[in-house]
């Protein structure tokens, strides 16, 4: 099992004058026993009309999960979720994962973190006879959706027999009418009716609210497996249910892992002194910097690719949450060292509005990748010969650190143990929690995303829908 997620504020406390001050650690307290009563609450179905919406279901959400597991064994839903990612790896070579917000950002983020950039282009035996994975249904763009319907045709006519040219589907949805995903579907579930109609209701998953009209359509078309995405859970804090899980179990990933991972996180919220917290430490440094300092701008730095969609996920996670009555830092994923050749600049010397944190995963990269020696030293890298890029890495996130220290820019580290099943569920969790009670201390409820309706009403009514 791997270690906990740690946090290391020290040299961004520097530049807070006074540090984390009594109140601030009280008011964090108060957060923390209203944030897990929540639970509570919304368990007994009672919520004040004040205080809704109330998705706390989330907190002990896991927890749940492998206790159902443990007392119900292959009746339990990680082992239906288990079996049905066994059969899709079975049925199908390429699978599309179709949702947007809540109901897909999770997923990229798990499928990005641990799989290699190049998986879609590996053999079946590379891949560990996992399918090729797909992301649709989180945009409106004809582009991507002809290159991947035509691709997707062309596999099925060039193997016709067997699982090579077989396309599955996740849709999912939690409303289950959210138009960008709803009419990629359709465009999905025509190809997988047409190229192979005698399995198409093995090939199409559904995961989706108790009611909406996805629920109905599977209901209506006898899939094979349809999942539930349970009430008292939205759609950002929903990655640990069948909307990341049951595509994680199809891509070969531990599912139990993430959940063990998420359940260890919330117990260490829930015991661990405030100082030794990792939840209220992230979120006290964050909130002091925001309001005793302005520093409204949250730079999410990811020191390698693999990273970038969690960014994503929690740029999301903390815009939608906290984004309310003109209040909520503003968050902003950067990839490093690409983004310190664009907005490193800003950074480095713009606006002082900026806390930056570094998301680092603990053990450095392949040592065994190092700049080779070349008779032609016309570049002088031979002085580099033999370095691996891992050092290479190391001097620029120190150089990077530093030269914002120098200019008094606060940097934090989250460190990663490691990348694996465990430790990306810990860091959802953490980062769920956190937002959770930043949510308590800001005197916003976190959970529902009001403006993001207004959008989506005036799309409709241009479509006369
Ligand atoms: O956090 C949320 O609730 C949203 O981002 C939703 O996940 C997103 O709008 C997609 O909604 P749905 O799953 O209902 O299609």
């Amino acid at each position: 099992m791997s270690q906990l997620i740690s946090y290391h504020p020290e040299s961004a406390l520097r530049f807070l004058p006074g540090g984390i001050s009594d109140s601030l650690v009280s008011a964090l307290e108060t957060a923390r026993v209203a944030s897990l009563n929540d639970v509570d609450l919304w368990q007994t179905d009672r919520v004040p009309a004040d205080q809704l919406p109330m998705d706390a279901g989330f907190i002990q959400w896991p927890e749940e999960l492998l206790a159902d597991r443990a007392s119900r064994g292959s009746d339990s839903l990680i082992s239906r979720l288990t079996s049905c990612g066994k059969r899709l790896q079975e049925q199908a070579d390429s699978l599309v994962v179709l949702g947007i917000g809540g109901s897909y950002m999770g997923m990229r983020a798990m499928f990005e973190a641990l799989r290699s950039p190049w998986f879609n282009e590996f053999d079946r035996a590379a891949r560990g006879n996992c399918p090729r994975l797909y992301f649709e249904g989180w945009n409106v763009d004809s582009d991507n959706q002809r290159s991947l319907l035509d691709l997707l045709n062309r596999r099925a006519q060039l193997h016709p027999d067997g699982a090579e040219g077989k396309t599955a589907a996740i849709v999912i949805s939690k409303s289950g009418g959210t138009l960008e995903t709803a009419v990629a579907f359709r465009m999905v579930r025509d190809l997988i009716e047409k190229n192979f109609p005698d399995s198409s209701r093995d090939l199409i998953v559904p995961v989706t609210g108790l009611q909406g009209r996805l629920r109905a359509l599977a209901e209506a078309s006898g899939y094979t497996d349809t999942f539930t995405i349970p009430d008292g859970i939205g759609g950002r804090f929903s990655v640990l249910t069948p909307v990341g899980l049951l595509p994680a179990a199809a891509s070969g990933m531990d599912i139990t892992a993430l959940l063990q991972g998420a359940a260890d996180m919330t117990e260490h919220f829930r015991s661990a002194p405030a100082d030794a917290n990792v939840v209220l430490q992230f979120t006290a440094v964050c909130h002091a910097f925001e309001s005793q300092l302005g520093m409204t701008t949250r730079i999410l730095s990811t020191w390698g690719s693999r990273l970038e969609a969690v960014g994503l996920w929690y740029d999301q996670l903390l815009s939608e949450s906290l984004g309310k009555h003109e209040l909520g830092a503003t968050p902003l994923t950067v990839v490093n060292t690409r983004d310190l050749h664009s907005r490193g600049q800003q950074h480095q010397e713009g606006r002082r509005d900026k806390l930056i944190t570094n998301l680092l995963p603990g053990r450095p990269g392949d040592e065994s990748l190092q700049v080779p020696q070349h008779d032609h030293d016309h570049d002088q890298l031979n002085r580099l010969a033999g370095t691996p890029l891992s050092a290479i890495l190391k001097a620029a996130i120190d150089g990077t650190n530093q030269a914002y220290a120098d200019d008094s820019r606060p940097t934090a580290d989250i460190c990663l143990p490691e990348l694996n099943e465990h430790v990306l569920g810990q860091l959802f969790q953490m980062l769920m929690l956190s937002t959770v009670v930043e949510g308590r201390l800001l005197g916003t409820n976190p959970y529902g995303q009001p403006g993001v309706e207004a959008y989506k009403k005036n799309m409709q009514a241009n479509l006369g829908l």
